[in-house]
């Protein structure tokens, strides 16, 4: 069997939630290759119970609170990396699902942690909650928060419960603000931001791609290399180094669908694009063009590699190999 032997010595034992998700995929060989195989626990509604590349695969649906507990307790976890959520696109056309996936198993956690069942909790927001009455560009840390979106209300009241529980209750909790994620390891799913890993797969297949927003419209997003290196800079940081409890500001590039289309089409000269807005416009109109992530930069370190030629480099160089 070929196991990710640990970088770091640790008592750690890390459970992710939606470990076969976008973000799930490529966090969970990086906490393997962190902190040693035996001690990362990845589940899904999806998996089986089983060891894969010597992480421990549990089948669990977040919503099935004794399981979940049961999992917590058995395997003495310390550390939740909580990722499930239904994302923008999906939310607002399930919207009772949003609310009870994106925030009830986020309040089970946080009362384990209250409990001192848990010790630390890592849990994704997003740029989604922002909405009106924000600039377009360089939005700030304090900017107000009047999202726009079921998903981005769900992520508003996220944050609010998180710092909640930090501030009242001591609960080391720490989460992020994701722009838009690009990856090749494993799909993006009913998000606005999608499109930018889906042209992709599209040039690769066939030069042509259907845009679902217009070509105009600029949003922040980040390569996954990046946005797992924020993930784990938060996470190991000294709690007195984190000034921000709610969510930290992460701004990554902004493009639009045409920038990224003509860096794409460096590769593949005949590729094209076309756009046909659907109901994601309007999500992705209530957000902003860009983000000032000053905050993490100055606690943590945060540290950008990938700007837009070297995400579409990668993400080809890697999409292409048979
Ligand atoms: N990528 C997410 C979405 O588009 C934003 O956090 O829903």
């Amino acid at each position: 069997m070929n196991t990710i032997g640990p970088e770091t010595k640790t008592t750690e034992r890390i459970l992710i939630t939606g470990g076969g998700g976008q973000i799930g995929t490529d966090l969970s060989e990086a906490l393997a290759k962190k902190y040693g195989a035996d001690n990362i626990f990845c589940s899904d509604v999806k998996f089986e119970n089983t060891i894969r590349d010597g992480i421990h695969e549990l089948q669990l649906n977040v919503l099935d609170e004794s399981n979940f507990e049961r999992i917590l307790e058995d395997n003495k976890i310390t550390t939740v990396y909580h990722l499930v959520s239904l994302l923008s696109g999906t939310s607002e056309k399930k919207p009772l699902l949003a609310k009870n996936l994106n925030l009830n198993p986020l309040l089970f956690l946080l009362e384990k942690a209250k409990a001192k069942k848990i010790e630390r909790i890592f849990w994704p927001s997003s740029i989604a909650v922002f909405g009106k009455g924000i600039p377009k560009h360089n939005v700030s840390q304090d900017s107000v928060l009047h999202p726009e979106s079921v998903y981005g209300i769900t992520k508003l009241a996220g944050e609010e419960l998180c710092r909640h529980y930090h501030d009242a209750y001591s609960v080391d909790v720490r989460s992020l603000r994701f722009p838009g994620l690009i990856s090749w390891k494993a799909p993006a799913g009913g998000g606005t931001t999608d499109y930018a890993v889906e042209i992709f797969h599209h040039a690769i297949k066939n030069q042509l791609y259907k845009c679902f927003l217009t070509e105009y419209t600029a949003l922040p997003m980040m390569y996954m290399d990046d946005a797992i290196e924020a993930t784990l800079a938060l996470m190991s940081a000294d709690p007195n180094a984190i000034s921000v409890r709610g969510s930290y500001n992460l701004g990554g590039v902004s493009f639009t669908p045409k920038e990224i289309a003509n860096e794409i089409k460096k590769h593949f000269p005949d590729f094209t694009i076309t756009y046909e807005p659907d109901f994601r416009q309007a999500i992705a109109d209530s957000w902003p063009s860009s983000i000032d992530d000053t905050p993490a930069q100055k606690d943590w370190g945060l540290k950008l590699k990938y700007q837009l030629p070297d995400i579409v480099n990668d993400m080809i160089l890697h999409l292409k190999k048979p």
